[in-house]
C-alpha cells in the first residue's frame, strides 16, 4: 500500500491520506461573499472523491482584501452559516476542510472588477498599482485576520490556512521587488516577513493553541532580483516559532513559466516544479510540509513522501477535472489524471464563469500566474 495513500496526522488532524486538495477559487459565492447552492454542491463531490484535506478557494478577510467577484468572504460574522454547509459535507464524507484567507493586496482592485483602489505594501514593485498601507492599516488588516480566522473555527472549519503566495498581500510584504517600505514593515528581511509573524502571533493568540494554523507560502519571488529562498526558509522558521503548524509550500509573484500555475507542455517531464524548494523547507524546519504544483502521477507523489521531500501532497488542477481521482488511486487503479495542466479552468473562473475543467472549451489562455 502506497504510504501517500494511508491515514496521516497533520497539525493533529487526523487525515485519511496524504492528499490536500489546494485551494481553488471556484466563482461560485454571491456578490456579497456568501456560500451559494452551487458552492456546496462542489465541495460534497470533491469530499467524496476520497482527498484528505481539502483546502478552500481565498476568502477575503476584509472588503478591501477581496480580489474578485465571486470569491467567498469571511469579513463577516454572516458568512459563517453558509461557510458551515462546506463543512457539513466535508465531514460527510470523511475529508478534513481548511477555509484559506486572504487579503488580495495589489489584486485588490484587480483589473478594477472590484472597483475599489488597490492596496499594497507600497506605491509600486506589486502586480498591479496600488496606494501604499498606512501602519494603522497594517495593524488593522492584521487583525481582521485574526477575526477571520476566530470565524473560520466557529463555522467548524478543521484548521485555517493564511494565503502567503502568487503576489497577494502576505507575498507582496515578503517580496523585496513589492515591498520598497521603510519602515519597520519593509527593508530587511527581517522587516518584510514582520507582517506574517504578526499575524501568526495574532491569530494564535485569537483562536488558541489547538486550531491548526497552516500557511500557503511562496517561499521565494520568482522575479529577477526577488527575495530568496534562504528569506523564505528564513521567514518559515519565524512564523513556527509564532505559532505556526504546518506550510504548503508555492511560489511567490512570478508569473507564466516562473508562476505558481504553469501550463505544462509535457507533465511527466516537468512533473512536481516546486519539490526542490520543498525539500529544502523540510529540511530546514520541524513543522510537516506539504508541496504543490504540478504533481499528476501516483507514483511521484509517493516517492516525494517517502524520500521525506515533503509529508503531504496537493493537487489542484487534477481534482477539478477528476475530483474522485484519489479514490480511484485507493481503487488499484494507478492511472495518471486526464488533466494536461492547460490551466482553462482558471481562465474559466477569471471570466466569472463557475469552475470546471475548460479543456473541451475553445477558450484562449495567457498561461496563468
Ligand atoms: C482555477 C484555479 C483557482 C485557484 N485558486 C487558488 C486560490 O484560491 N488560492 C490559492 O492559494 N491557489 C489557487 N490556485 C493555485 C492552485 O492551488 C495550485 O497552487 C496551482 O494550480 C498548482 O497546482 P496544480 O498544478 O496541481 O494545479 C488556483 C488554481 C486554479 C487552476
Amino acid at each position: 500500500m502506497f504510504k501517500v495513500l494511508q491515514p496521516a496526522d497533520l497539525a493533529g488532524l487526523e487525515l485519511r491520506n496524504r492528499f490536500i486538495r489546494s485551494a481553488a477559487f471556484d466563482s461560485m459565492a454571491d456578490q456579497t461573499g456568501a456560500v451559494t447552492d452551487r458552492s456546496v454542491e462542489l465541495y460534497d463531490v470533491l469530499a467524496a472523491g476520497g482527498v484528505g484535506l481539502i483546502v478552500t478557494g481565498y476568502a477575503f478577510v476584509s472588503r478591501h482584501g477581496q480580489a474578485i467577484f465571486g470569491q467567498y468572504g469571511i469579513y463577516s460574522d454572516e458568512m459563517i452559516p453558509g461557510l458551515r454547509r462546506l463543512v457539513q459535507v466535508a465531514h460527510r464524507h470523511g475529508a478534513k476542510i481548511a477555509l484559506q484567507i486572504v487579503h488580495a493586496g495589489t489584486f485588490s482592485g484587480y483589473m478594477g472588477r472590484t472597483g475599489q483602489v488597490a492596496l499594497g505594501p507600497s506605491e509600486r514593485g506589486g502586480r498591479y498599482p496600488s496606494r501604499g498601507l498606512t501602519e494603522e492599516e497594517i495593524e488593522r488588516i492584521i487583525g481582521d485576520f485574526a477575526q477571520a480566522a476566530v470565524r473560520a473555527r466557529e463555522a467548524g472549519f478543521d484548521a485555517v490556512q493564511l494565503h502567503g503566495a502568487h503576489g497577494y498581500l502576505m507575498s507582496e510584504f515578503f517580496s523585496s521587488v513589492a515591498n520598497r517600505r521603510q519602515d519597520r514593515w519593509g527593508g530587511s528581511a527581517e522587516n518584510r516577513r514582520r507582517f506574517h509573524v504578526e499575524t501568526v502571533r495574532r491569530v494564535r493568540a485569537a483562536v488558541g493553541a489547538d486550531f491548526p494554523l497552516l500557511i500557503k507560502f511562496g517561499v521565494m519571488d520568482d522575479k529577477e532580483g526577488g527575495s530568496p529562498l534562504e528569506e523564505g526558509i528564513a521567514a518559515l522558521q519565524a512564523m513556527a516559532a509564532a505559532g505556526l503548524d504546518a506550510a504548503e509550500i508555492s511560489g511567490g509573484l512570478g508569473t507564466g513559466r516562473r508562476g505558481p500555475i504553469r501550463v505544462l507542455a509535457d507533465p511527466s517531464t516537468e512533473d512536481a516544479y516546486y519539490r526542490e524548494r520543498a525539500a529544502k523547507a523540510k529540511a530546514a524546519l520541524s513543522i510537516p510540509i506539504a508541496v504543490v504544483g504540478g504533481i499528476r502521477r501516483l507514483e511521484t507523489a509517493e516517492d516525494i513522501v517517502t524520500s521525506g521531500d515533503a509529508d503531504f501532497v496537493s493537487l489542484c488542477r487534477p481534482l477539478i477535472r477528476q475530483p474522485d481521482l484519489i479514490n480511484q488511486w485507493l481503487s488499484g487503479d494507478r492511472r495518471q489524471p486526464t488533466c494536461i495542466s492547460c490551466a482553462k479552468c482558471l481562465t474559466l473562473v477569471e471570466r466569472g464563469e463557475p469552475l470546471e475543467c475548460g479543456e473541451e472549451l475553445r477558450i484562449r489562455v495567457e498561461g496563468g500566474g
